[in-house]
């Protein structure tokens, strides 16, 4: 099994080395690829180092898989050179998961997507991965006919430079940053600003949330709104969302249907102050689901609160875990 991560010194590609680690893939030979200026950097992976190599390296290797994490223009770039050698590519970037053959894939949801002639694959936005993880099981059970949404995004999403920002305006690193990754000062502050803004009024991460969600939820009927915000929060993104379901539910139904979901972690005891937060979910594999409660407003309304770690389930994880899928289901 050779596996190539292509944007190895990044932020993201670190965590999917780690998580490769943790989960125990096999691996016979890893290939690190990043962009021309980290060429020839040592990276430790299993107590053996290795050298980062070119992109066109990587590819002249041939690695079964291709996990890629270096941003949409390197993906549509490099993704078919791979896939034309018939390298599996997993990529997390935004370029391929709108195509029409490209599978959208959360492996608990809809990895049945993939087939032996599938080979780039797309690994959702990190926003839209934990919410179809608790909105899915609904889905199933009662039907979702709209979905409000309003995410609580942390700095991390916005890879290293978001993180250098925050750091950098907490005085926590003192040298200035090259580039800033907000129009405005993060810290101390919330942005109604995520992703770039496009002609309509709304930005791409509002956009991706609409778009994916009903592409990974095989219905394209679902009414989605969402406004998507940045907070100075290093890691781990809230949402809040109101669900309205074409059939009627009872709360328990819903809190057994989430606890019965792997993958999934109901924490909602508000009166002991149990409900989840970006710090608790830290580094966690987990989507945790709160503050379940009916919205009176409708005549099926729920409101849930979702929070998962983004460079993890929203990223690495999710990539990771359609890795193995590929290993166990189709290499
Ligand atoms: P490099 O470190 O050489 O710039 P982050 O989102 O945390 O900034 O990480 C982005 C990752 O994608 C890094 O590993 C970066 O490599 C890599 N990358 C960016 N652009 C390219 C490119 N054109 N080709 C290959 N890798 C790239």
């Amino acid at each position: 099994m050779k596996i190539a991560v292509v944007g190895a010194t990044g932020l993201v590609g670190s965590k999917m080395l780690q998580v490769l680690d943790e989960q125990k893939v096999h691996i016979d030979e890893l290939i690190m690829a990043a962009s021309e200026r980290s060429v020839g950097k040592e990276i430790t992976f299993q107590g053996k180092t290795h050298k980062v190599v070119s992109v066109d390296d990587a590819i002249a290797a041939r690695p079964d898989i291709a996990i890629f994490s270096a941003g949409a223009s390197a993906s549509r770039q490099y993704a078919p050179r791979f896939a034309k050698t018939g390298t599996f590519v997993v990529d997390n970037s935004s370029a391929w998961r709108m195509g029409k053959d490209v599978p959208l894939v959360v492996p608990e949801i809809n990895a049945d997507t993939i087939t032996n002639d599938t080979r780039i694959i797309a690994n959702p936005n990190c926003s839209t991965i934990q919410m179809v993880m608790a909105l899915a099981p609904i889905h199933k059970a009662f039907g979702i006919k709209r979905l409000v949404v309003a995410t609580y995004q942390s700095v991390s999403g916005s890879g290293m430079k978001g993180i250098g920002q925050l750091d950098y305006e907490e005085g926590r690193i003192q040298c200035v940053p090259t580039t800033l990754a907000y129009p405005h000062q993060i810290y101390r502050n919330v942005l109604p600003h995520a992703g770039d803004f496009t002609d309509n009024g709304y930005t791409t991460e509002e956009e991706k949330l609409v778009n994916e969600t009903r592409k990974i939820l095989r219905d394209p009927s679902i009414a989605i709104t969402a406004t998507a915000a940045r907070v100075p929060v290093t890691g781990g993104h809230s949402e809040a969302v109101n669900v309205e379901t074409l059939q009627p539910f009872e709360i328990e139904e819903v809190r057994h249907l989430l606890e019965a979901t792997p993958g999934v972690v109901v924490q909602d005891d508000p009166l002991q102050n149990l409900y989840p937060m970006a710090r608790t979910a830290y580094d966690k594999d987990e989507v945790f689901v709160g503050r379940l409660r009916r919205d009176y407003s409708v005549a099926n309304g729920l409101n849930l609160w979702v929070v998962s770690d983004n460079i993890r389930k929203g990223a690495a994880t999710n990539a990771v875990q359609i890795a193995k899928y590929l290993i166990d289901t189709i290499l």
